[in-house]
């Protein structure tokens, strides 16, 4: 028996169609009860796709999947796949640890020590705080007043993102693609800075660190490849306007010709080395490589409706239509089924 947290997030419903299109037994489960454990009892698995903005999950997420696995059940997404989610500053160790290309990141728990670090840096720089997606929580820093204002912030009052910023983005899919749906969600946009979502208002401030990554300049638009098992899915995402980053801008090209192999080579690789079940990269173009900014287990599935295909690992291209969570769970009942622990 599969055990799935069915509430909330997006992976789940197709999950449950897997199960329902397969004939494979699944019990809804609740990862918020203090009972969860004695719930998960006969299943030999659990899929939750807890997201990075449910601040109620990011409590016991990580503590709950590593308990869970202690008991032998598979978890997906596994500790392995998860611990670093939504977590910059995890993932700069990480694949620091396993000499992944990545752009050089820069991290610090002392306000004196970052600024002597600035003393002697190449501007710009990007400042990111350690969550945060679609771009939200990452900025350009052109010298060293603006980092040294960012520095002493970050080791006073923090940060919390701002109540605006989705006003901001949806004026901007509003001027990209004017229509009545977009015009309609300005309006939630404004009521929201009026009225914040539970969301930002239980936010709590990010300080006492602060983490720069080296800029790297000329990039028109970044790669985003996930990894799930083995194969991978692609999208490049264009830049928006005047700005040097693009997620979250919606400007998406899905064509195959459009992924160079070296950012599958490296997604596959790296995957494999941190034990990942599920990982989707950002890539931009670092001089003659390709360096990687950022990993994620979670994404938006509406980004990769379009995907024409997917490739294997030996880079061979698969056409048809692609279902990343049909992959999430495809993999959790095989790897059930290689040790003999059919889901019954
Ligand atoms: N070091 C960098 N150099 C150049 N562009 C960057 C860099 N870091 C991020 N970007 C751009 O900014 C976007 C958002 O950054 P990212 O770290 O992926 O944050 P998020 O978690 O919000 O997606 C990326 O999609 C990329 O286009
Ligand atoms: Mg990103």
């Amino acid at each position: 028996m599969l055990a799935i947290h069915t509430k909330g997030a997006s992976f789940a419903a197709g999950w449950v169609e897997y199960c329902n299109i397969n004939s494979i037994p699944f019990k809804e489960v609740d990862c918020f009860s203090s009972d969860i454990m004695n719930d998960l009892d006969g299943c030999s698995a659990l899929l939750w796709h807890w997201s990075h903005i449910d601040y109620l999950a990011h409590l016991f997420a990580r503590q709950l999947i590593a308990s869970v696995e202690a008991r032998g059940v598979l978890v997906f997404p596994s500790t392995a796949t998860c611990w670093h989610y939504d977590d910059k500053v995890g993932q700069k160790y990480l694949l620091d640890s396993i000499g992944a290309p990545a752009v050089p990141s820069h991290v610090f728990y002392d306000r004196d020590r970052a600024l002597s670090w600035l003393q002697q840096a190449a501007f710009p720089l990007v400042w990111k705080l350690r969550g945060g997606a679609g771009s939200q929580n990452v900025r350009l820093v052109r010298n060293f007043d603006a980092a040294q204002a960012i520095v002493r912030r970050s080791f006073g009052r923090g940060w919390r993102s701002s109540r605006f910023h989705a006003l901001r983005e949806k004026i901007w899919h509003f001027r990209r693609q004017p229509g009545l749906n977009n015009f309609s969600n300005i309006g939630r946009g404004l009521a929201r800075v009026i009225v914040p979502h539970e969301i930002h208002r239980q936010q709590q401030a990010e300080r006492n660190y602060v983490y720069f990554q080296d800029f790297v300049p000329e990039n028109d638009h970044d790669i985003r490849v996930i990894v799930i098992g083995e194969r991978a899915i692609a999208i490049k995402r264009m830049i928006r306007d005047g700005d040097f980053r693009a997620s979250g801008s919606g400007l998406i090209l899905h064509a195959k010709g459009e992924i160079p192999e070296e950012c599958l080579r490296i997604a596959f690789d790296v995957t494999e080395k941190i034990d990942s079940q599920c990982c989707a990269f950002d890539f931009v173009r670092d001089g003659s490589r390709w360096s990687i900014i950022e990993i994620s287990y979670a994404f938006s599935l509406a980004g990769y409706v379009d995907c024409p295909g997917f490739w294997k690992a030996d880079l061979s291209w698969h056409p048809g239509a692609v279902r990343p969570e049909h992959f999430m769970i495809e993999d959790v009942v095989s790897r059930l089924n290689a040790k003999n622990i059919l889901p019954r």
